[in-house]
């Protein structure tokens, strides 16, 4: 595992870093830490009023963040944690606004990764929105950390990460739980852990969204996206092609042989080399008969995409 002790000085002399999650990568500031929590706005150009995931290592560490723990976050915790699933809670009152940007709740998660857990457990909690410019695609590899804040930019360097889209976010905060941002733990996993009906509020025509990430515009790539259609042509160089199954040796296509996960786990690589490369569009096979936990979230990124 690497030497996390550079990286953990920084974090305790203020400063930011990337680290590897199973999601995608993060930016760490230290959650108790306001001048660093507001590097880690403007370094990404965030909008202020979009609160950040404190990313903590162990499971007693809630508790200094949030005021009332449900019985079913308890649940949830012991299904799920460490993983991709983010819990929206009422906030204690001296979490810093920076954090929360200033709602009453805030949001909570323990990563499923090696590196992420030894860095957090040295470190203490960590704020961690994605490691992007805000308007670019979240980074899956350390090198995209790298493109968006130069190659000086400290990154505790992992593999690609495992799922590549971002985590699940449900608010436990009202009587109804509601998952704000779908994510490889589906609606049907909570579901079944839970017992009990839970609602998706994640879609772009909500006037008044309970997460405020919902509002800002996703990023899109240069090129179009849009799904396959019959007239397509994968003679077409100048288009990237997405495909659930094809036997083609052409650079220009990419075959998934209908594996939605490794779709999730390069969508946001692929997004990055088809504005590299200069690619006009880039198609992708509509997989309406495969159904994986990831399908929910690969359609919600997808869709955010289309021209
Ligand atoms: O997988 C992930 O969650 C990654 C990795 C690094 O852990 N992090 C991530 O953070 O995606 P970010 O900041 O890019 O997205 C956090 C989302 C935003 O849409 C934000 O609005 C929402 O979570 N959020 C954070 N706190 C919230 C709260 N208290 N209530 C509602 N939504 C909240
Ligand atoms: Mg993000």
């Amino acid at each position: 595992m690497a030497n996390l002790d550079t990286y953990v000085r920084l974090i305790e002399a203020g400063e930011i870093v990337a680290f590897p999650t199973e999601t995608v990568y993060g930016l760490g500031a230290d959650a108790w830490n306001p001048s660093a929590i507001q590097k880690v706005f403007e370094v990404k150009g965030r909008p202020s009023d979009n609160p950040l995931i404190v990313h903590v290592s162990s499971e007693e560490q809630i508790h200094d963040f949030a005021e009332k723990i449900p019985p079913i976050a308890h649940t949830l915790i012991e299904k799920f944690w460490p993983g991709p699933l983010s819990l929206v809670m009422k906030k204690k009152a001296d979490v810093l606004d920076a954090v929360t940007a200033g709602l009453q709740t805030v949001a909570i998660r323990m990563p499923n990764h090696p590196t992420a857990l030894d860095f957090i457990s040295k470190t203490g909690p960590l704020v961690a929105p994605s490691a992007n410019k805000s308007g670019r695609p979240s980074p899956t590899k350390a090198e995209h950390v790298h493109s968006d804040f130069g190659a000086g930019f400290p990154v505790i360097d992992g593999e690609a990460t495992e799922i590549g889209l971002e985590s699940t976010v449900i608010d436990l905060s009202e009587p109804f739980p509601a998952i704000l941002r779908p994510g490889s733990i589906s609606r049907k996993h909570i579901e079944e852990a839970l017992g009990m009906e839970v609602y998706e509020s994640f879609f772009h025509h909500l006037k008044n969204p309970r997460s405020p990430g919902q509002k800002y515009s996703h990023y899109k790539p240069a090129a179009e996206v849009r799904w396959l259609t019959d007239t397509d042509n994968l003679q077409n160089s100048s288009t990237l092609f997405l495909l659930m199954d094809s036997d083609s040796e052409a650079s220009n296509v990419v075959s998934y042989r209908n594996d939605l996960n490794q779709l999730a786990k390069e969508l946001y690589d692929r997004y990055r080399q088809a504005d590299h490369e200069g690619y006009e569009s880039i198609v992708i096979e509509p997989f309406e008969t495969i159904d994986p936990p990831i399908k929910s979230a690969l359609l919600n990124r997808i869709e955010k995409t289309l021209k």
